[in-house]
């Protein structure tokens, strides 16, 4: 048979032609499902785990996506991952959600047996004169590795052996990401729900602030002025964002009583230890311009933060300095399917992933730092809430409410596309476009750099694609 011309490129159902459209069919049709499985999600870099939860040499945690799982494990010369099947009759040596130690036992194929130890190495086949002596070549039963690389905090995997390196298909970014510590940050918190959603429903909900008017209503009435600066007036940029009905400290507690319902909505978007620094800090000496004194508050309380949790003996930079060293947006896209919200010492994590055209996993961690006499223990799995449960932050809830919703009205008769504002919604037709390469087959240099351009660019324009 002739070799594949790897520069071939396909045809996708339901492109993105007009990038303020998004055709409603990629949401639920089950060719463009499909096409993501087989050409967009076994070529990317996948946050596989956290990597608390494999701190140890011999942890191991299970991963899957669709129908591809993999193993990853803390070895003593790093983090390694190994396709989940058995290499006798393919059967997977680890369940889905599976984590565990292997240093002393090694892994067992809970089907006739065999066994590895913690590098993947064969080092047992139950009966072995049964078997040709061929089949049993050391290299034919190893486990067979599969690409892994660690940054801010996580494991990624890729299932594409020819796929560029993490650092370069995501970007600068991950560096801007940890050089806020964010590689040093650990789970206090993970929830999980499924969603009846498509998977780029879900991630699309995060991709803009102009809804908070609506979704967040506490958020937009404690600061109108922030929120009507930045989605609701033509004010050529984001202005700071006070009251000019209010006192100084009255702007300040406005700003501060907006901490508190962050972190009262999102957890480690705004953490409860820094509410508590800037709880001490509204009687600070301030100018007498308003603007001015709210924009030097919040450099005085992120100071304070980094000063008082250093003292307690949490490892941060300077983070008012990193705000202008490798400055990041409200939120931090790492394509296809992680996202960040980082805003001080701390962040709100998300990971979303297809169980079908109609349906995703959603997974939440509130992440921080802890001082190393810390007693707490790593989270070791998520909790398992329905969507509508009132145990999530409300935040979170509030979008929940939208996204299932959203899904049935994609399927309305006369219903075609989504149509984007393209100053404000531009990430979703990034995103979508960035996907269609994928799914095209484009170029691996061009999606490079189709992909750095998802970075940095929330509440952002359309970009130019050089596809
Ligand atoms: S399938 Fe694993 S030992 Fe047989
Ligand atoms: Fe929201």
């Amino acid at each position: 048979m002739a070799e594949a011309d790897p520069s071939a490129t396909f045809d996708i159902p339901f492109p993105v032609d007009n990038p303020e459209r998004i055709p409603a069919k990629r949401y639920y049709d089950e060719t463009f499902f499909a096409a993501e499985n087989e050409r967009l999600w076994p070529h990317v870099w996948q946050m596989a785990c956290r990597l608390e939860l494999i701190e140890n040499v011999g942890d191991w945690v299970e991963y899957s996506n669709l129908d591809r799982s993999v193993i990853i494990v803390q070895t003593k010369n790093g983090v390694k991952a190994f396709h989940n099947a058995c290499r006798h009759r393919g059967v997977p040596i680890a369940k889905p959600g599976g984590q565990g130690n292997c240093k002393s036992a090694g892994f067992i194929c809970p089907f006739h047996g065999w066994r590895w130890n913690i590098e993947g190495e064969n080092t047992f086949v139950y009966g072995r004169h049964f078997f040709s002596e061929e089949q049993l070549a050391q290299a034919e039963v190893d486990l067979v590795p599969c690409r892994v690389e660690t940054a801010i905090g996580c494991a990624f995997i890729n299932f594409d052996d020819d796929a560029a390196s993490l650092r370069e298909s995501i970007g600068p970014v991950l560096d801007d990401l940890e050089a806020r510590g964010m590689d040093k940050q650990r789970a206090e918190w993970w929830y999980s729900t499924t969603l009846p959603a498509n998977w780029k429903v879900a991630m699309e909900a995060f991709m803009e602030g102009y809804h908070v008017m609506k979704t967040h209503p506490q958020l937009q009435k404690m600061l109108p002025q922030l929120y009507n600066s930045m989605y609701g007036q033509d004010t050529g940029g984001i202005g700071v964002p006070i009251n000019p009905n209010l006192t100084v400290r009255e702007n300040i507690h406005a700003q501060y009583e907006h901490m508190k319902l962050l972190n009262d909505g999102m957890a480690g978007m705004i953490h409860e230890k820094e509410v508590e620094i800037a709880g001490q800090l509204l009687e600070v000496d301030l100018p007498e311009d308003p603007e001015q004194a709210v924009m030097m508050w919040y450099g005085i309380v992120q100071h304070q933060v980094v000063e008082q949790l250093r003292a307690r003996g949490e490892d941060l930079p300077d983070l008012n300095t990193v705000a202008q060293t490798n400055p990041v947006k409200a939120v931090e896209f790492i394509f296809p399917h992680y996202f960040l919200l980082p805003t001080m010492s701390s962040a709100s994590a998300y990971r979303i992933r297809p169980l079908g055209p109609e349906e995703c996993l959603f997974e939440i961690w509130s992440l921080t730092n802890f001082a190393p006499d810390d007693e707490h223990k790593a989270v070791a799995e998520p909790t398992v809430l329905p969507c509508d449960s009132d145990q999530f932050p409300t935040i979170p809830r509030q979008d929940y409410g939208n996204i299932p919703m959203q899904q049935k009205g994609l399927h309305a008769a006369g219903f075609e596309f989504m149509r984007l504002g393209k100053g404000i919604e531009g990430m979703i037709s990034n995103y979508n476009r960035v996907i269609d390469a994928h799914l095209r087959g484009e170029d691996a240099e061009k999606l490079n750099v189709a992909t750095h351009k998802l970075a940095h660019n929330f509440d952002g324009e359309i970009q130019e694609m050089d596809f």
